[in-house]
């Protein structure tokens, strides 16, 4: 399992040492939630925020936007140092319009899948994406219990994938801690998104490893 860190957990009177001592700890991508007020029930983080943080880590950026409208945002996120962008399929964006703009940008595109949408609904773009995001829990916030039924949720993606013959990576994002990284990985999620677990935890490196290994 590779482990993404989600800074929304972090502490934000020092961002940059926080990224880089999460990197330090093994994580290969640093995750970073977008949300616009209206997608979801809260505000966070402004592109401009993204770039300056490019310097204390060589992770790929995985940008998740929690927005009404992504392709809005396509552009000024890919100038500010995203190396993934994904998007909720719950949004009110033309799915595969946002696709090729942010393959256009030059960078990996995903989509995001909430706890109650079905299944089935990425089928049509599992040709397209880099990557499928399972949310395991209602986006918005951190620190909240995963869903359990998410873990089966992640087998029925993985055997759409595996049906479509297409080579696309499997993120759950949302409550994730070292209890469930086991079943999620053995389920097929190949990144973990984890906040609260990681960044709350007094030795971040345990934490990231105890996602990593079983
Ligand atoms: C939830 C966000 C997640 C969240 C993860 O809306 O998309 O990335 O920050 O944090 P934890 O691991 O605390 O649920
Ligand atoms: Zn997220």
């Amino acid at each position: 399992m590779k482990v993404a860190p989600s800074i929304l957990a972090c502490d934000f009177s020092c961002m940059g040492k926080e990224v880089k001592s999460v990197s330090d700890a093994g994580a290969e991508f640093i995750h970073f939630d977008v949300m616009d007020g209206h997608f979801v029930p809260n505000i966070f983080f402004a592109p401009a925020i993204i770039r300056p943080l490019k310097k204390f880590s060589n992770a790929m950026f995985d940008v998740h936007l929690m927005v009404t409208n992504p392709t809005v945002h396509v552009e000024l996120l890919a100038s500010s140092g995203a190396d993934i962008i994904t998007f909720h399929i719950e949004s009110k964006s033309d799915t595969k319009k946002t696709i090729d703009l942010i393959k256009e940008k030059g960078k990996k595109p995903g989509i995001v899948i909430n706890p109650k949408t079905p299944p089935e609904k990425i089928i049509n773009y599992l040709n397209e994406v880099y990557m499928v995001v399972v949310m395991g829990v209602e986006p918005g916030f951190s620190g909240q219990q995963f869903i359990s039924d998410t873990t089966e949720k992640v087998s029925k993606i993985k055997k759409l994938i595996k049906n479509s013959g297409h080579n696309v990576l499997i993120e759950v994002d949302g409550g994730v801690n070292a209890g469930v990284a086991k079943e999620l990985e053995d389920a097929g999620a190949d990144i973990c998104v984890s906040g609260s677990f990681i960044f709350l935890s007094k030795d971040r490196k345990k934490a990231i490893d105890s996602l990593k290994f079983f």
